[in-house]
């Protein structure tokens, strides 16, 4: 039955906004909380063990102020777009070989919840446009 996890992401992602609900959303702010907020804050600012993420879709990889990146993540060279995101969080390590950051959503459809959520933390303006559009 992995079939309809892939669906319902794949959707998501061939209609970005059209697709993506408010209760996606939601449930994304909550898993953040839960696997993500202990070492990402989105509110402050701030960096903790991890990067400021508030903005992070439209973003260069490795460039907050203030945060310790690895030489990987540093060295990147690319802007996060939801799909970039999307691949680095279902595998950290398979993308950015060396990167300190080792958790994986593994759920698809968890893992396109919590990118719609970091999405609706950037502005529109400043985020890449999808290839499909
Ligand atoms: C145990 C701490 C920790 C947890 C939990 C964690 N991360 Fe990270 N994350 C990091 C660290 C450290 C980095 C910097 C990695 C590097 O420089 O290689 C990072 C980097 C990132 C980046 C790249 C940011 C940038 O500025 O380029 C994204 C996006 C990200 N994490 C998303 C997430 C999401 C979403 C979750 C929850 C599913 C999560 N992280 C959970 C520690 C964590």
């Amino acid at each position: 039955m992995r079939l309809l996890p892939f669906m319902a992401s794949a959707f998501t992602l061939a209609l970005p906004s059209a697709a993506v609900t408010a209760q996606d959303v939601a449930n994304g702010a909550r898993i953040f909380d839960q696997r993500c907020a202990t070492c990402h804050e989105v509110e402050t600012g701030e960096s903790g063990p991890g990067p400021n993420l508030a903005g992070v879709v439209g973003r260069v990889a490795g460039t907050t102020d203030g945060a310790r990146y690895s030489r990987s993540m540093q060295e990147l060279g690319i802007t996060w777009d939801q799909d970039r995101l999307m691949e680095f969080l279902s595998n950290p390590r398979g993308m950015v070989r060396g990167t300190t950051m080792s958790v994986a959503l593994r759920d698809e459809t968890q893992r396109a919840d919590v990118v719609a959520f970091l999405a609706s933390l950037s502005d529109p303006a400043d985020q890449p446009s999808d290839a499909t559009n």
